[in-house]
């Protein structure tokens, strides 16, 4: 990485692209990230309650209404279920955009009406160079790889781990993900054909 946030960069970034000054960005699920302090007049809000020196909103975002318009929704690692009621409870400015991200290196479900593939804008994909966006070729990111097109490396350390156990090693790499991703202790298995890491999906329904 660059030192940068992929996450502030990719915020940046989306910023910079509905054009508005001090966006408003709200920010479900927030934990104690404060990460886009300073980027625009933010509204936190939690399930749990976090001691901190934001003002924390301590709500279910399925049913937590948001008063003022929103600019930027940031879902990061707020999980999919769920994710279109926090959306139904708030109005998103024209050009608005819907920023997901998991950690788990998962893929946002494509439930609508504001979530789908028609609405996805593009991705902003981070790797050691920075954070660009992305906006052909979309479909890659839901495509499964066969497990034999995954790194040499992450290939070993699965089929070593299978091995000892006495499996089979899975045909594609979202099944050996899904059998390993609690136990194991290597960070994750690309299951996508765009498997990066650091992928924030970025939605623009239509308003
Ligand atoms: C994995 S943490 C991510 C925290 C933060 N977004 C970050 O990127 O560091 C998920 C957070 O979502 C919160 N959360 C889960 N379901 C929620 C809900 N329905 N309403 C509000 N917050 C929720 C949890 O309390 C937790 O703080």
């Amino acid at each position: 990485m660059t030192g940068l946030d992929p996450r502030v960069e990719a915020m940046k970034m989306a910023i910079d692209m509905i054009g508005v000054e001090n966006p408003h960005i709200y920010y479900p699920g927030c934990g104690d990230d404060l990460s886009f302090e300073g980027l625009g007049r933010i509204t936190y809000v939690d399930i749990a309650r976090y001691a901190g020196n934001k003002a924390i909103i301590q709500a279910n975002a399925t049913t937590y209404k948001v008063e003022d318009e929103v600019d930027i929704v940031a879902m990061f690692d707020l999980g999919d279920k769920g994710k279109e009621k926090v959306l139904t409870n708030l109005t998103l400015s024209a050009g608005g955009l819907v920023l997901w991200r998991s950690y788990n290196a998962s893929v946002p479900e494509l439930t609508g009406p504001s979530m789908t593939f028609e609405s996805l804008t593009g991705v902003f994909v981070a790797d050691k160079n920075g954070t660009i966006y992305e906006n052909t070729n979309l479909e890659q990111f839901f495509e499964f790889t066969p497990l034999n097109q995954i790194s040499p490396n992450i290939l070993e350390k699965l089929t070593k781990y299978f091995h000892e156990r006495g499996q089979d090693l899975p045909s594609e790499a979202a099944e050996a993900w899904a059998k390993v991703r609690d136990t194991c202790n290597f960070r994750h298995v690309p299951q996508y054909v765009r498997g990066e890491l650091w992928r924030t999906f970025a939605f623009q329904p239509q308003t």
